[in-house]
């Protein structure tokens, strides 16, 4: 099995992708989602997935309620995929509902229960380990992805005030049906971010296609990513996306051409105020990140009716402060999905219905 990692709240565009790309879903759990893959497709999800911030590889899963268990459980783990000496670590640990619940103990007794077995902490290749509990049952997974998380595509080199993260975008496009067929347009686009990460969708470019990952010399993996490098950058389509973007501010919007340049996004950039946005098309989709900040949201907020006017038949998407903007808004959302961004809660507004 393998574990996605990803922010809070947006497990359900993880889901989406994973069955779109054929795979089942195990389970599904907070910030976290287990699919039903196995270790040689390691190489083709951090090389494709686009929602997920880290790919996990997991060990084994059992039952402990004692350090005694725990300790036994770990050491009977299968860690055949492993080189002879590796570098181990043991990063991360959650705990919820479970008898054990000192992060500190169980990353301590874990640690042990992988020095004993593998008689190595400081080999050359790393192996980072991460312990979830819940209701006393425990998963130990691997990360696959190494250093930098996958939302770090390599085109953000700089950023507008509040930016998305890209693997968080990727999911709301997802979550609103995008996949480049209507045309796509973001009123408060910043540095770029749902643009870009929409034409990387709509010509189905892999987001990961050029970095590398901390599992690239790990036994067999080697020929599966040299192979699944080059069956991703096969899968891209030559259509042209009709994606536009526009911002009120002239400065962001030329981080977000630099960005588009370096993600090689052909995409339509132009300055305007989002209550001056013409409708170029009968419909299409808006995914878009108002500004919001104490007091900002409310002279928006106040004008977001307009967006509503001048598209009247295309699907609308925004993140919003707000649950339910009824103090602004006649309509109600289809579909609320409330989630974590940069620790601040935030609602994800779908007004889908005219577009069905
Ligand atoms: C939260 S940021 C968007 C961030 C973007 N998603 C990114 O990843 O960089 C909101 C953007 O709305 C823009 N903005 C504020 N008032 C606006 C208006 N009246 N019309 C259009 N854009 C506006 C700001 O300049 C800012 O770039």
């Amino acid at each position: 099995m393998l574990l996605l990692t990803t922010t809070l709240g947006l497990e359900g565009g993880v889901s989406k992708e994973v069955k779109s790309l054929g795979y089942k879903i195990v389970d599904s759990l907070t910030g976290r989602v287990l699919v039903d893959a196995d270790y040689k497709d390691i190489p083709f999800f951090n090389i494709n997935i686009r929602t997920a911030e880290r790919v996990l590889y997991v060990v084994g899963t059992f039952k402990a309620q004692s350090f005694d268990e725990l300790y036994e459980n770990i050491k009977n783990l299968d860690f055949s995929f492993m080189v002879k000496k590796p570098y181990v670590r043991v990063v991360k640990v959650r705990s919820v509902n479970s008898k054990l619940f000192s992060k500190r103990s169980i990353q301590s007794v874990s640690m042990k229960a992988l020095v004993d077995k593998l008689k190595a902490v400081d080999g050359k290749v790393p192996y980072l380990f991460h312990i979830y509990a819940r209701k006393d049952k425990f998963i130990v997974a691997v990360d696959t992805t190494g250093k930098d998380s996958l939302h770090m595509r390599g085109y953000r080199k700089k950023y507008s005030k509040a930016p998305l993260r890209e693997t968080i975008a990727a999911s709301l496009l997802i979550l609103s049906r995008y996949d480049g067929k209507f045309p796509l347009h973001d009123p408060f686009c910043g540095s770029g971010t749902i643009p870009i990460e929409a034409y990387l969708i709509a010509r189905n470019i892999p987001p990961n296609l050029k970095r590398n990952f901390s599992s690239e010399n790990w036994p067999q993996l080697k020929e599966v990513y040299k192979i699944e490098r080059e069956k991703a950058a096969d899968g891209i389509k030559a259509t042209k996306p009709e994606i536009f973007c526009s911002d009120i501010d002239e400065e962001i919007l030329k981080v977000c051409t630099e960005n588009m340049e370096r993600a090689g996004a052909d995409v339509k950039v132009f300055r305007e105020d989002f209550k001056k946005v013409k409708a170029y098309k009968d419909f299409g989709i808006i995914v878009s990140n108002p500004p919001y900040g104490v007091r900002i949201e409310d002279t928006i907020w106040k004008d977001i009716h307009i967006l509503f006017e001048t598209f009247p038949n295309w699907s609308i998407n925004l993140v919003s402060p707000y649950k339910n903007p009824q103090r602004f808004l006649k309509i109600s959302p289809d579909k609320t999905i409330p989630f974590l961004n940069s620790g601040v809660r935030v609602y994800f507004l779908q007004f889908y219905k005219k577009i069905k």
